[in-house]
């Protein structure tokens, strides 16, 4: 099982429980949340590079957001997306990093 997040520097190994804003932030990772992670900003869209499958499908609400945001298909909100406990792999970035 591997969470990674990809910067331009490097991949960096995703660990704990949590959300992938929680994930991300815990890794030192800057992301961008401007509700602090209650789904309704739209800022901390991240992109799926791989593994989009193990993730649970967007929620109504989430796709409303990522609509309104203007999201790709491979888009997700970092804040609404907790990966589930089975084995996965999982390589996600943002624009920013
Ligand atoms: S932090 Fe605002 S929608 Fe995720």
């Amino acid at each position: 099982m591997a969470l990674v997040a990809r910067t331009r520097q490097r991949d960096h190994l995703l660990k704990g429980p949590g959300t992938l804003l929680y994930r991300c932030q815990e890794a030192g990772l800057p992301m961008t949340a401007a509700c602090s992670g209650q789904g309704a900003c739209g800022k901390c869209v991240l992109t799926v590079l791989a593994g989009a499958d193990t993730l649970e499908p967007a929620t109504a609400h989430e796709q409303s957001v990522l609509a309104r945001n203007g999201a790709g298909a491979d888009q997700r909100l970092a804040c609404q997306c907790q990966p589930s406990g089975r084995p996965q792999n999982l390589l996600i970035t943002t624009g920013y990093w």
